[in-house]
């Protein structure tokens, strides 16, 4: 295993298999009706495109938002949105597809926002979560992988921009976390 990383978490076969089945399950439910994917840039830009590819509805449609909160390793709590959608949602069935769910500020705000906005249905997928790590509740619509208490990277996440390409997700070791930092 590379010298980076302490533990393999969730492998590149887990991951197929929840996108196949969160792809299976929006279209048991939506079926053909209108749904907007809004993926949350960078970190789900992988899980959103493996998503998307899952799921058979000809009416779907890919939006992507920044919200940025998340510095050095460590949640500030104040989230703002850098990059919005073109495509309205009022009156649409809106998807958030995210990377992790730390603290769950960031979800909370993003999906008030869509609340807020009028749209029809809002509803959370996102490929892991930190259950351990929880400030603000947050519903989890689809099958999630639960992770301990680690910095993570791989599948679209990142260690200040390190990693975000592997096709599975790996703990960080301790002295790769301090190296991160001198940048
Ligand atoms: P929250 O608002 O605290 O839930 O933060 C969620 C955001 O923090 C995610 O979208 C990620 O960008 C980032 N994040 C949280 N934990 C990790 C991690 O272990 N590795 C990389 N990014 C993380
Ligand atoms: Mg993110």
């Amino acid at each position: 295993m590379n010298k980076d990383f302490k533990e393999i978490l969730i492998t590149e076969e887990q991951i197929k298999n929840q996108v196949k089945q969160i792809g299976e399950m929006i279209d048991a439910k939506y079926g053909n009706e209108e749904v907007v994917i809004v993926g949350l840039l960078k970190g789900s830009y992988v899980f959103t495109a493996d998503v998307a590819r899952a799921i058979k509805n000809p009416n779907v449609f890919v939006e992507f938002i920044v919200a940025s909160s998340y510095k050095n390793g460590d949640s500030t709590g104040e989230v703002r949105i850098v990059l919005d959608t073109k495509r309205p949602v009022y009156g649409k069935h809106v998807i958030i597809v995210e990377d992790i769910i730390d603290t769950g500020r960031t979800l909370a705000k993003v999906k008030q926002m869509f609340v807020n906005r009028g749209a029809k249905t809002v509803e959370i997928a996102t490929m892991c979560t930190k259950p351990a790590r929880r400030v603000v509740h947050v519903t989890i619509d689809y099958p999630t992988f639960e992770i301990p208490d680690e910095i993570v990277v791989g599948y679209g996440l990142d260690y200040n921009e390190h990693y975000r390409h592997l096709p599975y997700v790996a703990a960080i070791t301790e002295e790769f976390f301090k190296k991160g930092l001198i940048k």
